[in-house]
């Protein structure tokens, strides 16, 4: 018993040598010596075979060598951790502060304009028509001659325009895309446009040089004021709620006949008379009208075979009235603080 008891110490010696700082090395030798099936326990069972007298003598060798084992492996272990824990934290900067909150990661949001643009035109979309887009960069011809606004006509006036070379202007509004899709498109047409439009105002509260709009287009055979009507009002009544009411008053526009300005109940005041609709009951949203003769006429579209309605909306003005804004320039000045609330 003794020769066993002494093989074991020496092997142990020479595998505790060998392992050196390996944490997974030395928890092997926990197993091969001190596992339930490791070699002291063998040799624990070996004890019956000894006489009465060896037994408790040799008992207490093998749990004395178990201890020494013991201690030696968890002594080393112990040892190891301390130092790769140290390890870590060296290599953290100086004054780390480990209580501070994280760095967080902003997701940002959808801009309230494009929230808007999106909204209105789904409902379009709901009603069968298809979003297209147009050149912000325009020609005279798209911009105003083809719309039936001729070069010395005194509407010209009224759509104040940036102009760039050679006959090139920034659009003053989404109404060109109406041409550029009907020299395209054979009707039926049904289109919605939103997108950017400039002119030279100076800006303040209520004005941008820069704002958005969209436009609406419908042409097919016997399009009447009628069917401008059912679309306007299911529109408006989905966007400002169902108790919105709508009202036509005649206008002038040179690319429709006729042509008239769309006013919806005050969604502040619901038609009793605030400051926002100055006293009125009424909203002003939109322009709209059937489209003249010379305008199908300019993009070869048959005008005694087809007829159609048009529309032009602004959407800050929309977006303002929906979320109670006072101020246009608030949605182009970046301030998350803004942009956050939306
Ligand atoms: N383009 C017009 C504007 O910017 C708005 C407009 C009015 C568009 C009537 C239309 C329309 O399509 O039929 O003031």
């Amino acid at each position: 018993m003794e020769e066993i008891l002494k093989k074991i110490e020496q092997e142990f010696e020479q595998n505790f040598a060998d392992a050196q700082a390996q944490a997974g090395k030395l928890e092997e030798l926990k197993i091969k010596f001190l596992g339930r099936k490791g070699q002291l326990n063998t040799v624990f069972k070996s004890l019956s075979g000894l006489s009465q007298q060896d037994r408790p003598v040799f008992g207490k060798r093998i749990n004395e060598l178990k201890e020494k084992i013991e201690k030696k492996l968890n002594g080393r272990l112990t040892a190891l951790n301390e130092r790769v824990s140290k390890a870590s934290a060296d290599r953290r900067p100086e004054n780390f502060d480990i209580t501070l909150p994280a760095i967080k990661k902003d997701t940002g949001s959808v801009h309230p304009l494009t929230q808007v643009i999106d909204q209105i035109c789904g409902l379009f979309v709901e009603m069968g028509f298809m979003i297209v887009e147009g050149p912000e960069i325009e020609t005279e011809y798209h911009n105003f001659e083809a719309l039936n606004i001729p070069l010395e006509h005194p509407s010209r006036e009224a759509f104040d325009t940036f102009y760039l070379e050679n006959k090139y202007l920034l659009r003053s509004h989404t109404s060109p895309a109406q041409i550029r899709f009907m020299e395209e498109h054979k009707p039926p047409v049904q289109i919605v446009v939103p997108g950017k439009v400039y002119r030279p105002d100076a800006t303040d509260a209520s004005h941008s040089f820069m704002f958005h709009q969209i436009e609406g287009l419908l042409i097919d055979k016997g399009i009447t004021f009628a069917h401008l009507r059912g679309v306007l009002s299911v529109f408006a009544k989905k966007l400002f709620g169902e108790k919105t009411k709508m009202r036509f008053r005649p206008s002038f526009f040179p690319f429709t006949e006729p042509s008239a300005e769309v006013d919806i109940s005050c969604i502040i005041c619901a038609g009793r008379g605030c400051s926002v609709c100055g006293q009125s009951g009424w909203l002003e949203i939109l322009g709209s009208g059937l489209v003249h003769p010379k305008v199908l006429e300019a993009c070869n579209v048959n005008s005694r075979k087809y007829s159609g309605f048009a529309f032009g909306l602004g959407v800050e003005r929309v977006a303002m009235l929906k979320y109670g804004i006072d101020d246009i320039r608030l949605f182009f000045e970046n301030d998350l603080r803004f942009i956050k609330q939306f």
